[in-house]
């Protein structure tokens, strides 16, 4: 038995079987290399990594593709998030705010181990958490917060991001859940919801506001404020399916797609993945819209999807 083997063996035998029984969470070893754990609710699965409690797969019904795009260059155990999937960004969205600090992109909680704190199942969904904890020098940098990540799986799929400030200071942090959806084709794809909304073009430093749906014809890097309440829905008209995005606790949305050269320059994607992809992001992005915990307080930032047949 190998190491990871022998990890999903015992994460199995503590979460897997409640009461001796075949419970709602199977844990294996993903083909990508590392611990995953399997959801599976009547004919819907979903897959979670251990690293980064990165949802990988969303399959509402087996006879429709993933709703969540992956790349298939991306490994597990490599120090590197996956492309594609859920990935957690957390402390902080983005750059961070003091460059100086040369810290990664999108936070701490990407790439490393997450631990397993519970698997439920209640009448129609399967649930399992995830909690990371900071180190002391990364808490210097973030506070003394820590968060938890619950997957609940039912006939939709909801995310929940939860921050708690253990720290006897108040405590400002920007996050995302950072959805890759998959796609049948970007050049014939919507996003409806944000009409009217302010955003900030990535591009261009400009802010502008959304006139119509969201269309795509080269790379969008754009991040919607105060869209607290809003429900997007994305078009699929090639794949004949709609996603509607739900969301509590976030008020700010990121509309990504790098287009060609980008997704060259950024070596984990096939030169033409970001055809099939698109990434809309529930968020709470700085400065305008970070998020203030006061000591011994908790947020928590939740997407809902739901996927049907157009
Ligand atoms: C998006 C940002 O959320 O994430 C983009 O708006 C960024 O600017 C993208 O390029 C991917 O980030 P990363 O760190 O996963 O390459």
């Amino acid at each position: 038995m190998t190491e990871l083997e022998r990890e999903a063996a015992a994460l199995q035998e503590r979460f897997g079987q409640p009461r001796g029984q075949p419970g709602p969470v199977a844990f294996t070893v993903s083909p990508l290399g590392g611990v995953v754990a399997t959801l599976t609710v009547g004919v819907a699965s979903a897959v979670v990594a251990l690293q980064g409690a990165q949802v990988l797969s969303w399959v509402p019904r087996q006879d429709q593709p993933d709703v969540l795009w992956c790349s298939p260059l991306s490994r597990l155990g490599l120090g590197k998030p996956v492309r594609g999937g859920i990935p957690v960004c957390w402390p902080w969205f983005g750059p961070h705010a003091d460059a100086a600090l040369a810290l990664p992109a999108h936070g701490f909680v990407r790439a490393v181990p997450w631990a397993v704190e519970s698997a439920d199942l209640r009448p129609g969904t399967a649930s399992v958490t995830f909690a990371v904890s900071l180190t002391a020098a990364q808490q210097a940098v973030a506070g003394d917060v820590r968060a938890r990540l619950r997957v609940n799986l039912g006939s939709d799929l909801e995310i929940e991001l939860i921050t708690t400030n253990n720290g006897a200071v108040p405590v400002s942090l920007t996050e995302a859940l950072h959805t890759y959806f998959a796609i049948g084709d970007i050049g014939a794809v919507s996003v409806a919801g944000l009409a009217g909304q302010t955003y900030l073009d990535q591009l261009t430093g400009l802010d502008a506001t959304q006139s119509g749906a969201i269309t795509f014809d080269q790379e969008t890097d754009r991040i919607y404020w105060d869209t607290s309440g809003k429900i997007l829905r994305i078009q699929d008209e090639a794949l004949g399916r709609s996603i509607d995005i739900g969301a509590s606790g976030s008020a700010s949305t990121v509309i990504w797609n790098p287009w060609h050269e980008k997704a060259v320059r950024l070596g984990d994607m096939p030169p033409d993945g970001y055809r099939t992809m698109l990434c809309a992001e529930t968020a709470n992005v700085g400065p305008r819209n970070a998020v203030s915990i006061a000591p011994g307080d908790t947020h928590t930032l939740a997407a809902r999807f739901k996927s049907a047949k157009i």
